[in-house]
């Protein structure tokens, strides 16, 4: 059983990540304002700001592994307050690396896809990042001290989307399939950028690959996406069809036709519509294609990611079958 700490336990992937490796783990989830009460794991409150509070944290727990998931992650917020999103970005995370006690033996820290421009997208690890906005340019600063780091570092690049953790007082942030999907389930119209594209991952999936990246102890540089490229509004489609049809789901005579006709009918609620990006107003400008090409990551640990259908599909499934956080 090995002993893991990971940052941002009370956030999207941290919690998640938290739930399936506390099966097998033993885990500490950090967290800074939302106390994460998740099965099997040992809650620890500290601010990356405070880099003695780290040091003495870190040096009780002695960590072997180390999933630095904590960020600002708000791309607007950053935008508004640059000394912020720096200071928990990159000085946080400069903390983190210097309070590991020697008993750490790997360090993971999760980027963004938005460390690219997004004008080409498809992007391999071998691609110049070049980001648009300071919630890119600090997550890129704290790769570049990860890489510098005498403990064995990986840096895995995604993004994803799952169930949100909720309750315990806190406020909850949804991810924007969650709030999609509320909207669709209450017959609202949804609108959808045709033009911007990525390659999401379920939370729950990337938490397997981030497993497995610690057990086989790789290191380095590696992205982590869905095999196919994906529109916000070719995603949201499907994600109506998925509840259109699921709708009707077991009904008798019939069921196939009516659930045909209520997916069609859930998917005309996706409004498509050109992103434009415009910057300022408190709004930060935005990447339009920053699809990731997984191919190395897939080729090492010897599997495919899957696509966005298996995603949405999976994703709903967590939910019919009871899954801990859904909605
Ligand atoms: N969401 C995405 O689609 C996406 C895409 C690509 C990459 N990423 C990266 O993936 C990682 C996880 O993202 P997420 O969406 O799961 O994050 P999230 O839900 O926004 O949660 C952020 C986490 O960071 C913690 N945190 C923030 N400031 C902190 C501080 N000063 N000290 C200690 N903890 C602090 C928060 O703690 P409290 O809640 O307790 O305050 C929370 O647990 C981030 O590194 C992000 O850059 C996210």
């Amino acid at each position: 059983m090995t002993r893991i700490l990971i940052t941002g336990a009370s956030g999207l992937l941290g919690s998640n990540l938290a739930i399936e490796w506390s099966k097998t783990d033993e885990i500490y989830g950090l967290f800074l304002n939302n106390r994460p009460e998740l099965p099997r794991v040992v809650p620890a409150a500290c601010d990356l700001l405070d880099a003695e509070g780290l040091r003495r944290l870190l040096g009780e727990v002695r960590p072997e592994v180390v999933v630095h998931a904590a960020a600002m992650t708000s791309v607007d917020a950053c935008e508004n307050d640059p000394a912020a999103a720096w200071a928990v970005n990159v000085q946080g995370t400069s903390n983190l690396m210097q309070a590991c006690p020697p008993a750490t033996r790997h360090l993971i820290y999760i980027s963004t896809d938005y460390v690219f421009s997004g004008l080409r997208g498809h992007y391999t690890e071998a691609d110049a990042p070049s980001p648009v906005n300071v919630y890119g340019r600090t997550k890129l600063d704290g790769e570049r001290l990860i890489m510098g780091s005498p403990i064995p570092w990986t840096i895995v690049r995604t993004s994803f989307f799952g169930w949100s953790p909720g309750g315990g007082g806190r406020t909850v942030r949804r991810c924007f399939m969650e709030q999609s999907l509320a909207s669709l389930e209450s017959w609202n119209t949804v609108t959808a950028w045709t033009n911007r594209f990525s390659t999401p991952l379920l939370v729950n999936n990337l938490a397997q690959v981030l497993m497995e990246i610690a057990r086989l102890g790789l290191t380095g540089l590696w992205h982590a996406g869905s095999e196919q490229r994906v529109s916000n509004w070719q995603l949201l489609r499907y994600l109506a069809k998925c509840v259109g049809g699921g709708a009707q789901g077991g009904a008798a005579e019939g069921a196939a036709t009516a659930a045909a006709a209520t997916a069609s009918a859930a998917v005309d609620l996706v409004k498509g519509a050109a992103f434009q990006s415009q910057p300022g107003l408190g709004r930060a400008e935005r990447p339009f294609d920053t699809s990731l090409c997984s191919y190395r990551l897939q080729a090492a640990l010897g599997r495919g990611f899957g696509d966005y259908r298996q995603a949405v599909q999976r994703w709903l499934d967590l939910r019919n079958n009871g899954y801990l956080f859904a909605v």
